[in-house]
């Protein structure tokens, strides 16, 4: 099997990329952070503290997560339930990056993401799967923008949406969770020694998908 890992902060465009590439390469699009807001949806659900280690291991045992695709678009189930049209709330964010920093909840999400990429050639993105999750992956990429950039895109998708948005509280908050993915003790967010740096600032989605492509193929060939 070969993998691709794509890592990065929060609006870095990575799904929107891996998602175009999976179907350029016929790779299958492994979202991580979906599992993540699964687990973050479960402890809503459940009232359970996100600042309660103990908790959190405790519920850690009664969730079963697995991942199906329908149409080729993941779905994750909860508990036989299919929580995908839960999971990209702003309190869903929240919570699942409050509670990833827990050694429970990613050993257990890691071990699911290992078996997928067991199975089935994946491109897989998140915030640890080139250092973690797929060490030996064939290319892994590091896919950032400035904080300015990523509130502009976020900002610009909303109002698109009709929704009211301020860009100075997008902004904030998307620095806020940079730092807690980068600063937490397990598997913080940060570039693999192995991964190639893009950062798409100033590029648009074509310029980025090309960009990937080069840097896969290159690697592909032993380059
Ligand atoms: O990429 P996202 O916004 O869906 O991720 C939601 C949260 O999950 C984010 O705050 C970081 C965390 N996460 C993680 O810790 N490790 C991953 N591989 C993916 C996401």
């Amino acid at each position: 099997m070969s993998a691709i890992a794509i890592d990065g902060p929060a609006g870095a465009g990575k799904s929107t990329i891996a998602k175009l590439l999976a179907k350029q390469l016929g790779y299958v699009y492994v979202d991580t952070g979906a599992m993540y807001r699964a687990m973050a949806v479960y402890f809503s659900q459940n009232d359970i503290n996100p600042d309660d280690e103990n908790a959190i291991n405790g519920a850690v045992d009664n969730i079963d997560i697995s991942i199906e695709y329908k149409d080729g678009v993941q779905q994750v189930i909860l508990n036989g339930e299919n929580v995908t049209s839960l999971l990209r709330t702003e309190e869903t964010g929240k919570m699942a990056s409050k509670t990833s920093k827990y050694a429970a909840v990613r050993t257990k999400l890691v071990a699911l993401q290992r078996g997928l990429a067991k199975k089935t050639d994946v491109i897989m993105d998140g915030r640890d799967t080139g250092p973690t999750v797929l060490p030996d992956a064939i290319a892994k990429i590091y896919l950032t923008a400035s904080s300015d950039a990523r509130a502009k895109r976020r900002y610009d998708e909303l109002k698109e949406k009709g929704e009211n948005c301020s860009f100075d509280a997008i902004k904030e908050d998307i620095e806020k969770r940079d730092y807690e993915d980068m600063h937490r003790a397990i598997s913080p967010l940060k570039q693999a020694d192995d991964a190639v740096l893009v950062d798409t600032s100033d590029m648009n989605i074509e310029q980025v998908v090309a960009a990937l492509s080069k840097i896969i193929d290159e690697k592909k060939a032993g380059r």
